[in-house]
Formats: structure tokens, sequence, C-alpha cells
């Protein structure tokens, strides 16, 4: 496959998930987390399906398009492993949906950041909250979801906090 074909569908696959998601939280209260946020596209598709719920954002730095650039009080800037305690702190453990998608061509290193994060991310969710990511999260208290319909395994990850 090339790899833009492999770019589409990792978008698709992301795109599916947030959708299943949003569904799938419509009743648990709390904010969204976006972690990544690149050229705020995802930020940007999160506040048109979550139109009621507060978004915060986390990136090393503001990259993002213009119109896509997140409240000054509602993104945190710096390393996410530094940063998402600081948000546990100020806002407790709220969140009903995190989307991660920290990942690069390194696998690695994408595997180390995963490990770290993932009961970072399970410790801001509340229960029943849903985490959607590009890498594996395995720590206790995730639970996997099955994917939306199309979506291969392995392309995007669903959890549940449990
Ligand atoms: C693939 S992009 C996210 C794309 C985004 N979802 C979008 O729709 O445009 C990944 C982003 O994560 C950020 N990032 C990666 N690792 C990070 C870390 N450890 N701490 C903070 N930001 C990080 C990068 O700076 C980059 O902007």
């Amino acid at each position: 496959m090339s790899r833009l074909d492999s770019f589409i569908r990792r978008l698709q696959a992301q795109r599916d998930c947030l959708s299943a998601a949003v569904a799938q939280i419509r009743g648990i209260d709390g904010f969204v987390l976006e972690l990544g946020l690149g050229n705020g596209r995802t930020f940007d598709h999160l506040r048109e399906i979550c139109p009621d719920r507060e978004i915060y954002v986390f990136d090393r730095q503001v990259n993002a398009h213009p119109d896509c650039i997140p409240a000054a009080d509602h993104l945190f800037l710096g390393e996410i492993t530094t940063t998402l305690p600081q948000a546990l702190a100020r806002l407790g453990a709220n969140a009903a949906l995190v989307h991660t998608d920290v990942g690069t061509g390194d696998q690695e290193s994408n595997t180390r950041l995963a490990a770290t994060l993932a009961p970072m991310i399970r410790g801001i969710l509340r229960p029943g909250g849903i985490v959607i990511s590009d890498q594996a999260l395995n720590t206790a208290g995730l639970s996997p979801l099955p994917l939306p319909e199309g979506v291969k395994p392995g392309r995007y990850f669903m959890n549940k906090a449990v």
C-alpha cells in the first residue's frame, strides 16, 4: 500500500473512531482532550462534533492553521508528560474523551511515549470515558473497545476507562 493510501486510511480510521466515541459518551459529562494539536485539523473536527464540550489541547508548540488555534486558557504548551499532570491538577479527573495522535515515524519512541502516557490518560478519564489513540495503550483500568466497522485492527485504537 502506498504511503498516501496508508495516510488516508489512518485519517478515515481516526474520524470513524471519533464519531463512534462521541456517540458512546453521550451520557457522560466531561471535557475533551486533544493530545497533539499539530495542524489543528482534529481539534477543528472535535469542535464540530462536540460543540457543547470544553476542549483542551496539548502540544510542545503552536504550529496550527490560524483558524484552529485554541484559546490560551484551553492550551497546554510543553512536553505532554509534564502538561498532562498539570491538566489533571487544574481540571480534575473529568475527561469524557481523549484523543492522542502524537506518534512519529520512530516506533520505538512511540511505544515508550505510549507506555508513559497510558496511565496518565487513564488517570484523567472519568469512568466510562473513552480514549482514541494512534498507538496501543496498555494499562490497568483501560479496556479495549471494538473498532467501528471498516477500521482495520492496529490502525487506530479505542479503549474505555473501567
Ligand atoms: C501528528 S501531529 C498531530 C496532528 C493533529 N491531530 C492534527 O489534526 O493536525 C503530532 C503533534 O504532537 C506533538 N507532540 C508529539 N510528541 C509530543 C510530546 N511529547 N509533547 C508535546 N507534544 C508532542 C507534535 O509537536 C505534533 O504537533
